[in-house]
């Protein structure tokens, strides 16, 4: 199977009650840990590559790797997408380059501008058959070079969500409804605490969530900001010389509730870093006198491909769905 948009992966979400995985991939092993999970699972999937991950790897290379996935995994429907796209000129250059979909994220700017810089982006997407998702609302976290802090972040206003994709022609639309980017999600003063100390969020707005689906019904949502930072792995890191305290995600079970609502794709890349990381660090540890990096690599990269097919079967629901 060759690369493809999201249309039809979308439409099959949306219908199926589940979402498709988007993972940010920025070397060799995370494009085959996420992939060989997802062949595996018969489900479909979006490797996405942040500016950050274009300028670290190169943006030959990832759409390489990408395409040896492919090859040795003909059986799903994966899809190439730019997360986070600022610019026109980026988004134009991963169209020209390959890529099967971007995201135009004017998220931050004022409601006209965002609409006009999107509309762009759309024209040029769909005259070269590619697909855009558009954001409104901003989410806290860090997106590759803007930072919004923890109280500047602002839910999408349902009542702006039809004009904006009507006037835009978007593909898909990233709303935020609570979820932010990164590890520290929340923070220690937005949450509770439970008898292991361990800090609990508040809910995801499923509000929000629902006045949007009202007013763009059929209409694909998506979810940035996803990752649910198990415990286990930030106890690992700790465990083996990290420092990540008080790190905290989104209960899995929300998520789970919103793929089987109108959210068709959900943005998952912290959960791999810190699998990766925890997983080296471990290693590290306990083989101090190990430099091969093909000693280190193969548990981080079978540790992706096992957080991948955890999210894959118990929270996405893609699982067969290729
Ligand atoms: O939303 C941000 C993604 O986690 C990508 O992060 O810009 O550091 O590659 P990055
Ligand atoms: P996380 O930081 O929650 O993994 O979110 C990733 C994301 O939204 C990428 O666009
Ligand atoms: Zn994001």
């Amino acid at each position: 199977m060759a690369l493809v948009t999201t249309t039809e992966m979308f439409k099959k979400a949306y219908d199926g009650g589940y979402a498709v995985g988007a993972f940010n991939v920025n070397n060799m092993e995370i494009v085959q840990g996420i992939t060989e999970a997802a062949g595996e699972l018969k489900s479909p999937v979006i490797l996405q590559v942040s500016k950050g991950a274009r300028a670290y790897a190169n943006h030959t290379y990832l759409v390489k790797l990408v395409e040896a996935a492919i090859i040795e995994n003909p059986d799903i429907p994966i899809a190439l997408h730019l997360d986070h796209g600022d610019t026109f000129e980026l988004c134009k250059s991963c169209i020209d380059g390959g890529f099967t979909s971007v995201m135009i994220d004017a998220s931050s700017k004022p409601f006209e501008e965002n609409i006009a810089l999107t509309k762009q982006v759309v024209e040029y997407a769909h005259a070269h058959g590619k697909v855009v998702e558009a954001e409104l609302g901003t989410l806290a976290g860090i997106e590759d070079e803007v930072q919004v802090e923890h109280g500047q972040e602002s839910y999408t206003r349902p009542e702006e969500v039809e004009e904006f994709v009507d006037r835009t022609g978007c593909d898909s639309l990233a709303i935020a409804i609570g979820t932010s980017h990164g590890a520290y999600k929340f923070t220690a003063d937005q949450c509770t605490r439970n008898a292991d100390g361990i800090l609990v969020p508040p809910p995801l707005r499923f509000d929000v969530l629902e006045e949007c689906i009202k007013r763009l019904p059929g209409f694909p949502i998506v979810l940035h900001g996803s990752s649910s930072v198990p415990q286990e792995f930030v106890k690992m890191v700790n465990d083996n010389g990290g420092s990540m305290p008080d790190a905290v995600g989104i209960p899995e079970e929300q998520l789970r509730k919103a793929a089987s609502l109108a959210v068709c794709k959900i943005n998952i890349d912290s959960d791999i870093r810190l699998a990766l990381t925890g997983t080296i660090r471990k290693y590290f540890n306990e083989h101090p006198d190990h430099f091969d990096p093909r000693q280190y690599l193969k548990p981080a990269r079978a540790a992706v491909k096992e957080i991948v097919a955890h999210k894959i079967k118990n929270v996405l629901g893609s699982d067969g769905k290729a």
